[in-house]
């Protein structure tokens, strides 16, 4: 006997060992119909299978517990110290039969659907998180979503998971209760492809050599749709000093580009806004730039399809192994000679099949945030959140490597 459970423990030691290792990863595919990108978990004593969306900007996991059944599922109550950790608001009770989701002196989640808008109060609860072949995360504290709130999510979605700089988002819990670094790598793939989200394992070494740093940045005031006073932003923000176009900087009032006591400004990534947007006053501008720079590679301008301001003649513009050959943008950051290009790939986008347009929107003039980096713009891209040292690595456009985030 003594034998067979030391035996068991040196296997929980390896297994363990090898996490720390390689870390959690989880697949991402894109919904083609509404270009969310979504990842698929599995909760609670039944493994339920949940697609949920992938919100970098959100503050934790929620999904739709109507039909969910788990013998290991529990309520956080209101008043613990999980409750605390989560940022809990007030009490939350059910007059229903009990069920998850539905349970009393529960701690309140303000359980948020960015695709409507719609803020509900739901309670905290936890239960046991599964991915494929990998490391169970036990207690893993998410929030339940009633069924009705889920318009606007792909089809086949039930759930948001974010990943937001809170003590309950995935990748803090993750590296938590596996024992792994505070960082995760977000890959997300063009149409058909796989991408990956990983938490706790650095850059493959094919790649690792070209990444680029900057730091994260903290905006001093909260964007998230309910909050208390002094709480700072938990999105993720970068310092982008300036915008070039073929080279050349735009003329800009630096005021745009800084994020003030307020709260305003700035540029942070979005996984779930499509297109990156702009400040209207950058966004002119860069467009102007863009469209001069690409008439001077012969690209024929055509008439505009909304959203977007600028669109060309498909069959005049040269296409590459890596995408339609465009004017470089590239966003200009701290330090010496860093910058983040932008190439055709992910500045550009097909509308149909004569037409593509410069995929940038107008971010009106009074936006909270001047630049918000949208997915088209991530795609193909390879992007490492570091926590521990606060620093952004990302490698621009992959398939200028000849590799792609299905071939990482
Ligand atoms: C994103 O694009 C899809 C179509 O690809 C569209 O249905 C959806 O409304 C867009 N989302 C936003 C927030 O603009
Ligand atoms: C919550 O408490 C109320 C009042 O005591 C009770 O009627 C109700 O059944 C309880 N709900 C659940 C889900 O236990
Ligand atoms: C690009 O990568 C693919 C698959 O990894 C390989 O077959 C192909 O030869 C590569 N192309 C170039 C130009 O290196």
């Amino acid at each position: 006997m003594a034998s067979f459970s030391s035996s068991l423990f040196f296997l929980a030691v390896l297994f363990s060992a090898a996490h720390v290792q390689s870390g959690l990863v989880l697949p991402i595919r894109k919904d083609a119909k509404t270009s969310q990108f979504y990842t698929t978990i599995q909760m609670g004593s039944n493994r339920a299978k949940i697609n949920a969306v992938i919100d970098l900007g959100a503050q934790f996991l929620w999904f739709a517990c109507n039909d969910y059944t788990s013998t290991t599922y529990a309520p956080i109550a209101c008043g613990s110290s999980k409750c605390d950790m989560a940022r809990g608001m007030g009490c939350v009770g059910c007059n229903l039969p009990p069920r998850p989701g539905c349970t009393n002196d529960t701690c309140g989640s303000p359980a948020y659907n960015p695709f409507q808008d719609a803020l509900v109060a739901e309670g905290f609860a936890e239960d046991t998180l599964y991915s494929q072949k990998q490391a169970a995360v036990p207690q893993y504290l998410f929030s339940c979503m009633d069924s009705g709130f889920l318009e606007g999510l792909a089809t086949g979605a039930t759930g948001l998971l974010g990943l937001a700089r809170t003590e309950i988002s995935f990748h803090k819990q993750v590296a938590g209760k596996l024992n792994l670094l505070d960082k995760f790598s977000l890959c997300l793939p063009s149409s058909s492809g796989l991408g990956k989200l990983s938490v706790g394992q650095s850059a493959k070494s094919g790649i690792s050599k070209t990444l680029k740093s900057t730091p994260l940045i903290i905006n001093p005031v909260s964007t998230a749709p309910i909050y208390s006073e002094n709480d700072p932003s938990d999105e993720y923000f970068i310092d982008v000093k300036s915008i070039k176009v073929d080279g050349e900087a735009l003329s800009v009032k630096d005021s745009y580009f800084s994020i003030d006591k307020n709260g305003v400004g700035g540029t942070k990534i979005s996984t779930i806004q499509n297109y990156t947007a702009l400040h209207n006053s950058i966004y002119k501008p860069f467009t102007r730039a863009f469209v001069k720079a690409a008439s001077d590679m012969k690209i024929k301008r055509v008439s505009a399809v909304p959203p977007f301001r600028a669109c060309f003649s498909s069959e005049s513009i040269p296409r590459t192994s890596a995408g339609p050959s465009a004017p470089a943008i590239d966003l200009v950051l701290p330090g010496n000679d860093v910058y983040w290009r932008i190439n055709g790939a992910n500045s550009l986008v097909d509308v149909d099949q004569k037409t593509t347009c410069l995929a940038f929107v107008d971010g009106g003039s009074n936006p909270r945030t001047s630049i918000v980096i949208g997915a088209h713009q991530l795609e193909e891209n390879f992007l490492e959140f570091d926590l521990v040292s606060s620093q952004l690595k990302f490698s621009s456009s992959l398939l200028v490597q000849n590799k792609s985030c299905s071939r990482l």
